[in-house]
């Protein structure tokens, strides 16, 4: 099941973070639903062993997007990336491909203001979590704006 096409159509923003590296805001959108990383082996052993449920997370980014309940892991997009746009949500500031945690990981799009749109990550992800839009980034800045 990859990324819902029209996300910010059918889902809200649950929650909007500033990066404390990079100061500018992620938006966060749910509720989201249970899909490749529920039935993906390896991402089902290692929430078995970390203890953690499997829930639904929902899309992380906006003109960059991840579909965190279809994002297995995989880590090629931070391979792909040419801009690093994305790090390692466990294992913040770590942009290669080995470097997650364990397979409960997901790849986090912190750095979308830095995306050039080569389109890399979204051919390479196995799942097809991931969405790159220059036209949500006006979604984007207009979510951000009725921060208070
Ligand atoms: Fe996840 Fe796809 Fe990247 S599975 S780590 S979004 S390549
Ligand atoms: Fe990087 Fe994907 Fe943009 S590979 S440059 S985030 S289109």
């Amino acid at each position: 099941m990859p990324i819902d096409p029209n996300f910010p159509q059918n889902h809200k923003v649950k929650e909007k973070f500033k990066d404390p590296s990079s100061e500018s805001y992620y938006l966060v959108w749910g509720p989201g639903r249970l899909a490749e990383a529920a039935s993906d082996p390896k991402v089902m052993a290692d929430y078995k062993a970390t203890g953690e449920e499997i829930k639904p997370m929902g899309i992380h980014g906006t003109y960059v997007a991840v579909d965190w309940d279809s994002c297995i892991a995989d880590g090629i997009c931070l391979l792909s990336c040419p801009v690093k746009v994305f790090e390692w949500y466990k294992n913040p500031g770590e942009t290669g491909r080995n470097d997650r945690k364990d397979f409960t990981d997901k790849a986090n799009p912190v750095q979308e203001a830095n995306c050039i749109w080569c389109m890399a990550c979204v051919e390479v992800c196995p799942t097809k979590a991931i969405k790159v839009d220059q036209a949500n980034q006006e979604i984007h800045e207009k979510e951000i704006a009725n921060i208070p």
